[in-house]
């Protein structure tokens, strides 16, 4: 009885008892599907895939398990994460005044989205009806992608959240990955949002409903009533496991992916610090848009020069793996603020705030330690005005009506040291023109990647981001907000000129830790996730991403993996 080309055959879980996520265990059967990395991409083919109770699973995450670790649940503590987030170094960014501003990813059960500022937006619909367009996967289209995000998410609105947001509830369904709104505010949220109503003339929206431009009081993966973090390990993750035909094995790194030919025969992986090797059917790699063309060079499937040149035997040209690498780059400006603002320093610092902080949230998860720390942020388009005469706009001005060019955010976690209580607010390019890349510094695993980020490489870029970064300081001296602000710390009231600004930008930018793009489908990719020219190797994560989306990128990983997981489904039932 073999399987109908259709969803509908897909066959029921089997609940079982054993525990499948393990630190100390070797595959024994035979594996259909090897999943490499514990993401959200990773984690959501892991549970969907072995769904189908014939089909064997294994997924192998690099980093530890962090289902108990404090600094991931409670969601204010998410800036303290240091050991499950590394911060990869890049190369000096001549852009950028030769700062290398780093990318960080996560490592461990639930990838990035057990360590991000769990931020929850989708963005602009255009943008996915351009991926179905130029990779050829109908299913990437909005109205289709709005059915992932239905299955994958949820929304709960908070219990006693005292304060009216617009929520468009509509868009979610029933999935595991819950969504809320804060269960309360910093004080600092509505009167960004007011100053940036009254400067730029935009409306408060949901921008996880399709909608690409406005305010955003924001939403997050946070579970709505116990105020702990939703991500992929303690949602997908709990479902998946004790399935007999799935094992998630955690700190299990692999090193090299095994061809014969050009189909993917196998994995190495080091455990406990032994290589083990094991063999695979089909292998999907979903290591982030860092690691994922990292592995896929070291294993010789990259751009034939530069592998040569490192003494890589090539497997497969293909020069788009490690190319178009894309991400949110931004500009700080950093704030000293009055004490009525709930600012991390408050509750970490302030003895007073901090006793009743940490008693609020033992007590019924209220307070502070609930929230991801605050933000509110705007996307929004240059105005024509706003390029200057002979900067060459084409790519933005090419952009559909309903894209964003930029953002602007604030967050009360400091990134430059201060002993007072501070936020920081930033300018970020969201459609960025210039792309960058990563690429291998040798034929050595252990050795970090080469990369080249390339922010604001174009003029248009460049452009965008000082129009975007004094737009922001602008609206920072507005009455609606002012009255909260001591003083501006970063750039500070003396840096005025636009050369002076545009240096002081180059010292504070940042990844968003939005890096994706670097095996996309359709440039590296065909329209079935697999890597070009290959067989048995399929790529589903960020590094998949054509172009970024129009604001934080975690929802979409979800639901880009729901979606994968149908189109590998049905092409192996298919196929024969
Ligand atoms: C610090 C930080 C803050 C962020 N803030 C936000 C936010 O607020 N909102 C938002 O929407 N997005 C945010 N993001 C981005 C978001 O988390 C990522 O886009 C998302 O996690 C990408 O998912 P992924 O599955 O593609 O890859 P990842 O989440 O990177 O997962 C890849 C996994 O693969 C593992 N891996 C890598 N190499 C190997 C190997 N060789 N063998 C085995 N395993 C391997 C890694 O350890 C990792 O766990 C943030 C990211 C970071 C790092
Ligand atoms: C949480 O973060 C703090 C500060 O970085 C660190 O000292 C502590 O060890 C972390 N806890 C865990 C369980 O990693
Ligand atoms: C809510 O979102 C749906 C799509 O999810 C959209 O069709 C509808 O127009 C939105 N409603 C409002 C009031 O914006
Ligand atoms: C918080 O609530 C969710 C949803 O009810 C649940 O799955 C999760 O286990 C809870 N987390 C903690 C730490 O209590
Ligand atoms: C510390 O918290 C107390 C209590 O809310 C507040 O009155 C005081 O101003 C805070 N101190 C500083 C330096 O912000
Ligand atoms: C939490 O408990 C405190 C008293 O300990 C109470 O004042 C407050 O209203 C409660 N908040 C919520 C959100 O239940
Ligand atoms: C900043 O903090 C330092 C150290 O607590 C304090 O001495 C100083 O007065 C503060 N500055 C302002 C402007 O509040």
């Amino acid at each position: 009885m073999g399987y109908h080309c259709s969803l509908r055959a897909w066959l029921p879980a089997l609940a079982a008892a054993s525990l499948a996520v393990s630190s100390n265990s070797q595959p024994t059967t035979r594996i259909d599907y090897l999943i490499i990395g514990g993401g959200p991409a990773g984690l959501v083919l892991a549970e969907r895939l072995s769904q189908r109770a014939a089909k064997n699973v294994v997924l192998l995450e690099a980093g530890p398990d962090s289902i108990d670790d404090p600094n991931v649940s409670i969601p204010a503590y998410y800036p303290l994460i240091q050991d499950k987030k590394p911060n990869y170094v890049t190369e000096p960014d001549a852009n950028l005044g030769g700062y290398a501003p780093g990318i960080a990813q996560g490592h461990t059960l639930g990838g990035g989205a057990a360590v991000n500022g769990m931020a929850y937006c989708r963005g602009s619909s255009s943008l996915f009806d351009d991926w179905a367009e130029t990779s050829g996967n109908e299913g990437l289209a909005w109205d289709s992608m709005l059915e992932e995000f239905k299955e994958v998410s949820r929304y709960r609105d908070p219990p006693h959240a005292d304060y009216e947001q617009f929520v468009n509830a509509s868009g979610y369904g029933n999935g595991p990955v819950e969504v809320s709104r804060s269960s309360g505010l910093t004080g600092f949220e509505f009167p960004f949002a007011r100053a940036i109503e009254a400067e730029l003339g935009l409306q408060q929206q949901d921008l996880t409903d399709g909608t690409g431009i406005g305010i955003d009081l924001g939403l997050s993966s946070i579970f709505a009533k116990n105020r702990t973090r939703s991500h992929p390990r303690n949602t997908f993750g709990i479902i998946a496991e004790g399935r007999p035909n799935l094992q998630i094995i955690h700190s299990a790194r692999v090193t090299k992916v095994h061809f014969e030919g050009t189909t993917a025969v196998g994995v190495t992986y080091q455990f406990g610090g032994e290589a083990v090797e094991v063999e695979a059917a089909e292998i999907i790699v979903s290591a982030g848009a860092i690691n994922t063309p990292r592995l896929l060079m070291l294993s010789g499937v990259g751009p034939r020069e530069k592998l040569e040149a490192l003494g890589i035997s090539v497997v497969s040209d293909n020069p788009e793996v490690g190319a178009n690498l894309r991400d949110h780059p931004f500009s700080i400006m950093q704030l000293q603020v009055t004490p009525e603002v709930l600012t991390v320093w408050q509750w970490l610092s302030n003895e007073t705030q901090a006793v009743i902080a940490h008693e609020q949230y033992a007590a019924n998860a209220s307070g502070p330690l609930g929230w991801n720390n605050g933000y509110s942020f705007a996307a929004f388009r240059l105005p024509d005005s706003a390029w200057p005469e002979g900067v060459d706009n084409t790519h933005y001005l090419s952009l559909p009506e309903d894209r964003p060019h930029v953002l602007i955010q604030f967050s009360t976690v400091p990134f430059i040291p201060s002993p007072n209580s501070t936020i920081i607010a930033w300018a970020s390019l969201m459609q960025p023109e210039a792309a960058g890349s990563v690429s291998l510094r040798s034929a050595d695993y252990r050795d970090g990647p080469l990369i080249h980020t390339n922010f604001y490489g174009s003029e248009g870029d460049k452009a965008a981001a000082l129009w975007t970064y004094k737009k922001l300081r602008e609206i920072l001296r507005r009455p609606e907000v002012s009255h909260l602000i001591v003083a501006e710390r970063y750039p500070g009231p003396d840096v005025i000129s636009d050369e002076a600004i545009w240096a002081a930008m180059g010292q504070q930018t940042y990844s968003f830790r939005h890096a994706v793009g670097t095996a996309a489908i359709g440039k590296a990719l065909d329209s079935n996730w697999r890597v070009k020219g290959l067989k048995g190797i399929r790529v589903v994560d960020s590094s998949a991403f054509p172009f970024p989306t129009t604001c934080h990128p975690q929802a979409v990983v979800y639901a880009l993996a729901s979606r994968a997981a149908k189109d590998i489904l049905l092409g192996d039932s298919c196929k024969k």
